[in-house]
């Protein structure tokens, strides 16, 4: 196997040191130590190796922790027996620069702009297969054989339906309810039809849990729509493939045959690929917490659609739109809107740009922009909203404040325009997102719940309430 990572810098900068894995914001000394409140962490110039250790000085003592090698990537400082060694804890708020587990499914680099599936580039996967095969390589590792698709996509054709009391579930929310709350809801409520089956450490009813989620998280997605306009549920049509199954559940009618559009259909699988997994994102961690108190898959995923949901993660397509309307609305220009991002006016932020891994164009983004555009065009629709979002872009990347905090378009910043020219309302953005990241949610499961080294996640913290005090006389 190749490996790709660049030689240890022989000064290397703080950023790129395990030092910072520690003490954010340390600097370092002539000698390549880290310095912070007395703490010192010595990285050696080295290449690394893979006995090579760090060694950590703290007051009371030192200890070692080995490096771990990546295939690609930043390589790990395993600090598994920290505490047990120092006595200390370490707080890393947001996980910015710790790694929850080893994982072989997904690769980013941020820097770089690089997404991979297994280690197949995105513009590769978009380009050459359906969501279904796209699936199957993160789930089971490698890109299928057409016997094996065939199978996996006529085993997801058999198990759409869904019980005839869960579609009476939604009758008991109302038509207002947002259709994530409506999800996350009833995938948790599928569990209840499959207790026979949700044994994490089966390995028979993790597949058919597996299969059951792929076949009918869309059609539970597509009712959701449905409620929200108060049209009557259709029955899943299992001659069609996968998203144009889920397009006719979710705009034909009882009342008149629908047809598919090839333009809609093959724009939408593209879209759901792009999303299909991500690595650790907030919802895929969300996923691997909750799994790892061998919860089962469909609970875990019902809380990963709920991590989801924030406006800050796949919540930021729909936001997206919003703010493009407000801007739309203001009669204020784009120009206006910019400085009031940058003047941080009432914490309002571009959506749509800025991630917590890419510091360069995300990828995915640019596959969407084109995406947008071929929509727009073969739909003969025109939407000011598309001017809008392409003039504050090029605003924003010219813009200095944007510049320097390499703040560039994520996935979700054309998304919105592309689903609002397909007819889905922009509550049901969201809803599309958890049906691409689905697949990658189940590898991550699956990934999890197979490691021998997974143990139930639970993060220590640094208490900063009330010290030890005296309970008050006469109370
Ligand atoms: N608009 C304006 N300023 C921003 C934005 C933005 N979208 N994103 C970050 N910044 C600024 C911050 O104000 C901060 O500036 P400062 O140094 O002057 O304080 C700096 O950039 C760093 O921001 P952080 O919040 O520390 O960056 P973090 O990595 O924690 O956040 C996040 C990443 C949450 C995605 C952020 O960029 C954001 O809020 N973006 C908008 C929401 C969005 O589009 N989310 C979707 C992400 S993709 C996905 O989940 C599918």
């Amino acid at each position: 196997m190749t490996r790709s990572r660049a030689p240890p810098p022989a000064s290397p900068d703080p950023s790129t040191l395990v030092g910072r894995l520690l003490f954010t914001g340390a600097s370092l000394d002539p000698d390549n130590r880290c310095r912070a409140s007395g703490y010192a962490v010595v990285v050696t110039d080295a290449a690394f190796t893979d006995s090579e250790k760090a060694t950590l000085h703290f007051p009371g003592g030192s200890a070692e922790f080995p490096i771990l090698r990546s295939v690609d990537g930043a390589d790990a400082v395993d600090i598994s027996t920290f505490t047990k060694q120092t006595g200390l804890t370490t707080l890393d708020q947001g996980f910015v620069n710790t790694a929850s587990t080893r994982s072989g499914i997904t690769y980013i680099d941020g820097d770089q702009g690089i997404l991979r599936y297994r280690g197949y580039a995105i513009e590769d996967v978009a380009a050459n297969c359906s969501y279904l095969e796209t699936a199957w390589l993160l789930i089971y590792g490698e890109l299928p054989t057409p016997d094996q698709l065939g199978e996996f996509d006529e085993r997801i054709r058999r198990h759409t339906l869904l019980h005839e009391d869960l579609k009476r579930f939604f009758a008991a929310l109302p038509h207002t309810a947002h259709p994530m709350s409506v999800l996350s809801s009833a995938v948790s409520a599928l569990s209840t039809y499959y207790e026979d089956s949700l044994n994490p450490k089966d390995p028979e009813q993790v597949e058919i849990s597996t299969i059951r989620l792929l076949a009918k998280m869309p059609v539970i997605a597509a009712y959701a729509h449905k409620k929200a306009l108060g049209q009557a549920f259709l029955y899943p049509d299992n001659s069609l493939s996968f998203v144009d199954n889920f397009l006719k559940l979710n705009f034909g009618t009882l009342a008149e045959p629908y047809e598919v559009n090839p333009v809609l259909s093959k724009a939408l699988e593209r879209l759901l690929i792009l999303h299909e997994d991500h690595e650790q994102n907030a919802s895929t961690s969300t996923v691997r917490l909750v799994g790892s108190t061998e919860a089962n898959l469909f609970s875990s995923v019902s809380a990963g659609i709920n991590a989801l949901y924030g406006p800050l993660h796949g919540g930021a397509n729909e936001a997206v739109l919003t703010m493009l309307k407000q801007i739309r609305d203001s009669g204020q220009g784009v120009g206006r809107f910019v400085e009031r991002v940058k003047n941080k006016e009432d914490g309002v932020r571009l959506m749509g740009f800025g991630h917590r891994v890419y510091k360069n164009y995300d990828p995915r983004a640019k596959l969407v922009k084109e995406s947008a555009d071929e929509v727009l065009a073969a739909l003969g629709v025109s939407d000011p909203l598309l001017d809008i979002a392409k003039e504050l872009e090029q605003i924003a990347l010219d813009d200095d404040y944007f510049k320097e905090r390499r703040l560039y378009p994520n996935v979700d910043f054309y998304t919105g325009v592309i689903y609002k020219a397909m007819g889905f309302p922009s509550r049901m953005f969201t809803v599309l997102f958890a049906i691409g990241r689905l697949p990658g949610w189940i590898a991550h499961w699956r990934e999890m719940t197979t490691d021998p080294a997974t143990k139930i996640g639970r993060p220590q913290q640094l208490y900063t309430g009330p010290a030890a005090r005296d309970w008050p006389t006469g109370r």
